[in-house]
């Protein structure tokens, strides 16, 4: 009797369990972004408002098991975290980095130096040390707060002309071109333990790439800390540039640094300044031309745009060492910046999820290259 009901008991126990080991079994094989390529580098996405606040359930379930890191699209600029000379609002930044830990993921801050959305009274300031003062107090103090707690930080962002040369914002206007090694520096100090980004668009292109080569070198040979190279790859699915991608991936990896994809998006729409001879003022009106695909995207444009990311991941893959991280820049198609730039109130297709959160050919075919 005593040994019926050993028995019992014992199969009581034993067959929940194997049932419970089958079941998260199943779920451990469900292959995602992050655990497929988990390996190979980081998947990352841009996260809002919205995604910090965990207002839309879709969107948090997609950021949760698809990626594995997660970048500030807005939160942490300038205008935002640093409002006025001595206020700062940490509310939403302070979320962000409780998101990012709570799921283990790579945090990364963007950005501490940029020329834009800067907050009013540094915009078109003009004096040395305020200029100083400002950027000095805004990384001790972002960069501080966060220390141990980030894992990469842009630290300066879109320093570079098209052609290479520095931009002329308010940082080089009135400190020269020492502000970049002083950003880089300051960071270090705040946050030792951060890997620090030099973070660009265009960058892939052989002027501006030679740009931020020589930023890079003279940070090194100056032996300043800088981690790596963030190429947006803000990219188009009709002038995607493969060959200059690799070359610059080869290039910068050759510097000793880090290369991240930071801010991936492929335009479907046509851009204005792809349309030569016509008139570029005119175009960047909103027009039937220019937003073709608003009753949704054809199915062999969607076609198109899966396979571009294709090619672009199997380059990544090819480069995998030398790539620390890819992040989209955007959740879903809604969520994109694509919608409002360069024509406000289009309706663009530029990333993996669409509209409804729904998997897009273009997922799939980033997914199964690791099958
Ligand atoms: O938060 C305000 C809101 O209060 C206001 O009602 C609304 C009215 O327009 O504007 C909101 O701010 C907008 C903000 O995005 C948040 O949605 C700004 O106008 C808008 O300019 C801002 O655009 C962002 C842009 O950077 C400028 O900061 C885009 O979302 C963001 O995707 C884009 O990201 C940049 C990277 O930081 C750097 N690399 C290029 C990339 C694309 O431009």
């Amino acid at each position: 009797m005593k040994k019926n009901i050993f028995k019992k008991s014992l199969l009581g126990i034993m067959l929940p369990a194997f049932f419970l080991a089958q079941i998260s079994c199943a779920q451990k094989s469900v292959k995602t972004l992050k655990t497929a390529y988990k390996k190979d580098f980081v998947m990352g996405v841009a996260i809002g408002t919205e995604h910090i606040l965990e207002k839309d359930a879709k969107a948090n379930e997609i950021i949760k098991s698809e990626f594995n890191g997660i970048t500030a699209e807005n939160i942490m600029k300038a205008e935002v975290i640093h409002p006025q000379w001595d206020k700062y609002n940490f509310d939403l930044s302070d979320k962000f980095i409780e998101l990012g830990q709570k799921n283990k993921m790579y945090i990364t801050g963007h950005t501490l130096v940029w020329h834009s959305q800067l907050p009013p009274f540094i915009r078109r300031n003009n004096n040395k040390d305020s200029v100083q003062t400002f950027m000095r107090n805004h990384i001790a103090t972002v960069a501080g707060r966060y220390a141990g707690k980030i894992d990469s930080w842009d630290v300066v962002n879109e320093a570079l002309e098209e052609d290479g040369t520095l931009r002329k914002s308010v940082y080089l206007k009135t400190l020269g071109e020492g502000y970049i090694q002083e950003a880089f520096e300051l960071a270090a100090k705040a946050d030792p333990k951060a890997a620090l980004y030099y973070n660009d668009y265009n960058i892939e292109q052989p002027a501006k790439r030679k740009g931020a080569i020589e930023i890079v070198k003279k940070l090194k040979a100056a032996g300043v800390k800088i981690d790596g190279v963030g190429i947006q790859g803000h990219w188009s699915i009709n002038t995607l540039n493969l060959q200059e991608i690799e070359d610059a991936i080869v290039d910068f990896s050759k510097l000793g640094v880090k290369v991240a994809f930071t801010e991936l998006d492929l335009t479907v729409l046509p851009n204005p300044w792809d349309m030569k001879g016509a008139d570029v003022n005119q175009s960047y009106k909103n027009s039937p031309q220019m937003n073709p695909y608003t009753a949704g995207m054809p199915d062999s444009v969607g076609v198109v745009l899966a396979q571009k990311y294709e090619d672009l991941f199997k380059l990544f893959l090819k480069h995998k060492d030398s790539i620390s991280r890819i992040t989209f820049w955007g959740v879903n198609d809604g969520h994109s910046w694509l919608n409002g730039f360069p024509i406000r109130g289009r309706v663009n297709y530029p990333l993996l999820f669409d509209r409804n959160y729904e998997k897009k050919k273009a997922y799939f075919s980033v997914l199964n290259l690791k099958k």
